[in-house]
């Protein structure tokens, strides 16, 4: 396509993702004894380029020297810099190969190793504006063309100079080089591009900071391959969540703010304004009346396991999407309540307090092995099941009561009923869920169908305990030893006096909630989320959220993907493929699921379709939301 815009873009750090310089020094310095050195010297000499006390041409010559290329090194170069396009380039191919005539690559590299790369995308050979190698005869280079005006200063102005461009020129670039030929009168605009490096002394002269190649295509108008720039995304993340987590959002080129402490409701609804993506721990309420001022807001990710903390009927309602971290903690609780089963069964705890007030009591008594005994979990889900699996190899046998029909693991035993499970087990793990039904699951009745000596642990959630009852068990021996680790009432913060009925009981471990609370759980849940999060801003899937039907979709290729949350009323779907059938428009695949408030449903349709099917399907009555992807 011929028009009247120009694209000249630059290759290091921009086309790819690295200096090839860079790469060619491994690749010629492969094995040197003093490679190190030889690469700190290259990295001299180009900031010496850089800051202008080096001439470009003499740090050209200067870095060939040092680096003794050979043509097969340039060969296995090319193969590196295949390997390293910058992502937002290679998913935008079809940029290149539809505006062939128009694209220009410029830098002051070289043509033997830039052609093979960008020709690939559809670039013209002689489109491609870079230096090149001089020889020795025997394929050893030696230098450069200095004829080429781009071996020397000023070479990209002078170059675009000798070209004459005959319409609106745009350059995109990560270096000072590519800003001159804005500076130099030559181009209407300079884009920053950020996606691999960027440079403060750059960004300031940028017309505009593109930090991938979607947000120049987007700001000009020009076809994408994806439906949004992601860096025009706005991720919130606050409560300081694991590093990892800002990373890999900032990765997929999120344009991410992170808040180190929770924010109250009135400052979260002011900031939530912007926000598309709201990543939050326990503290952070997200209230009704923050999410009426959550306009952009299409997803929620809890980095922990509960969501109380969030108003889930209003955030279904708005059509906000919300994903939490079942089980990215489930070993980190099976480990503790294995140590702690074990420590209790054989009074360590006791013992080693007895110990730290000078009392050597050295006797086997109540002493016992948990090999061969019988442990009784009580909810068989993430957490009880794990434990299923780990205890047996430790040499117990394993029974287990679940409300729901649930598979035994290995060689577990399901229990009719919770009678049963407590008349047989000597030891007894609570793992239910939290519901408030579950209140007082166990109590004074149960405490009396357990066997004498049982040992009792709660690591679930405080209230389905009787703790009245657990202390009357601990004090008259029917429990020998019992660890708890969530209260019905837990302090709020580290400053907050801990009160409970079984402080001062004997072999009573008791500890601050902190069944799951382990670096490697943190991290689980700092990659687990994101995952998530990404999926369904990148592709509508919603499996595992919390509150929208659970969808699990294939990935989308070559196809166009309609998102429609809305009202769980009748006809909608028929609603839909109304729509498309007027228009012609061929699904290629689709997809319903809908909870009590809401339906979700994807139309997979193949390209091609006009702005008017668009407009007639966001119209449709009881629409929450919706959103294309492609
Ligand atoms: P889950 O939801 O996977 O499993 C719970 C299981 O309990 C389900 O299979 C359910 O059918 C069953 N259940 C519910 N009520 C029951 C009842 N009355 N009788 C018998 N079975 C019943 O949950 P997950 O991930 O295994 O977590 C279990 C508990 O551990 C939860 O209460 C959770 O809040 C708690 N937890 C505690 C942590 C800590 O730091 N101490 C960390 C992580 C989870």
């Amino acid at each position: 396509m011929k028009s009247n815009k120009y694209f000249v873009i630059d290759f290091d750090s921009t086309f790819t993702k690295v200096e090839a310089f860079d790469v060619l020094a491994d690749v010629s310095l492969s094995g040197h004894p003093e490679k190190d050195s030889i690469k700190k010297k290259i990295v001299e000499i180009t900031n010496q380029g850089m800051d202008g006390t080096l001439s470009l041409r003499e740090s050209i010559q200067k870095r060939i020297e040092l680096l003794a290329p050979e043509k097969k090194h340039i060969r296995s170069l090319v193969t590196h810099l295949k390997g390293l396009v910058s992502e937002s380039f290679k998913r935008n191919k079809d940029f290149f190969t539809s505006h062939a005539d128009n694209i220009y690559i410029i830098s002051n590299g070289f043509k033997e190793f830039i052609e093979p790369v960008v020709t690939e995308f559809g670039v013209k050979e002689e489109n491609i504006l870079a230096n090149e190698f001089v020889t020795d005869g025997n394929g050893k280079i030696i230098g450069a063309d200095t004829n080429n005006p781009l071996s020397a200063n000023n070479g990209k102005v002078e170059t675009l100079k000798q070209l004459n461009l005959p319409g609106d020129v745009y350059v995109i670039g990560d270096g000072y080089t590519d800003y001159e030929i804005k500076h130099a009168g030559l181009a209407n605009k300079f884009y920053a591009f950020t996606e691999n490096v960027e440079r403060a002394s750059v960004l300031i002269k940028a017309d505009h900071v593109a930090p991938s190649l979607d947000e120049f295509l987007y700001l000009n108008k020009l076809n994408t391959a994806i439906s949004y720039p992601k860096n025009r995304i706005n991720v919130l993340l606050l409560e300081n969540v694991h590093p990892i987590a800002v990373e890999l959002m900032k990765a997929e080129g999120f344009n991410v703010e992170t808040y180190p402490a929770g924010l109250d409701e009135s400052e979260l609804c002011e900031k939530i304004k912007n926000v598309s993506v709201l990543g939050i721990r326990s503290k952070t309420q997200v209230t009704a009346k923050v999410l009426e001022q959550a306009s952009r807001l299409m997803s929620i990710g809890t980095f922990c396991i509960g969501t109380n903390q969030i108003d889930l009927k209003a955030a279904t309602k708005k059509g906000v999407a919300v994903f939490n971290a079942p089980f990215s903690n489930t070993r980190s609780v099976v480990e503790m309540a294995i140590a702690e089963m074990i420590m209790l069964i054989r009074g360590f705890y006791d013992k080693s307090n007895k110990m730290h007030q000078g009392q050597w009591d050295k006797s086997a008594k109540g002493s016992f092995e948990v090999r061969g005994k019988k442990l009784g979990i009580i909810g068989y889900g993430n957490i009880g099941t794990q434990l299923s699996v780990l205890a047996e190899n430790l040499g117990m046998k394993v029974l287990f009561f679940d409300k729901e029909e649930k598979l035994a693991m290995g060689n577990a035993t399901k229990c009719k009923s919770l009678k049963e499970l407590l008349g047989e087990a000597d030891v007894v793990s609570l793992h239910v869920d939290g519901r408030e039904s579950n209140t007082h699951i166990i109590g004074k009745a149960e405490f009396a169908q357990m066997k004498k000596g049982v040992i009792f642990l709660n690591l679930s959630r405080g209230h389905v305990v009787d703790v009245k009852a657990l202390r009357e068990n601990i004090l008259n021996g029917k429990v020998a030893g019992c660890a708890v680790d969530v209260f019905p009432y837990e302090p709020i913060s580290n400053e907050e006096e801990f009160v409970s009925d079984l402080r001062g009981l004997p072999n009573t471990i008791l500890t601050p909630h902190i069944g799951g609370s382990t670096l490697e759980a943190q991290e689980n849940i700092g990659q687990f989320v994101p995952g998530k999060l990404m999926d369904y801003i990148n592709n509508g899937s919603t499996s595992n959220s919390v509150n929208f039907p659970n969808l699990t979709l294939p990935t989308l290729e070559n196809a166009h993907r309609l998102i429609h949350v809305h009202h769980n009323v009748p006809g909608i779907l028929a609603r839909i493929n109304q729509i498309l059938a007027d228009h012609g428009i061929n699904i290629v695949g689709q997809y319903l699921k809908t909870n009590e408030l809401i339906g979700y449903v994807i139309t997979d349709i193949n390209k091609e379709y006009n702005k008017e099917v668009i407009k007639q399907l966001r119209a449709i009555e009881h629409t929450i939301k919706f959103r294309i992807l492609y």
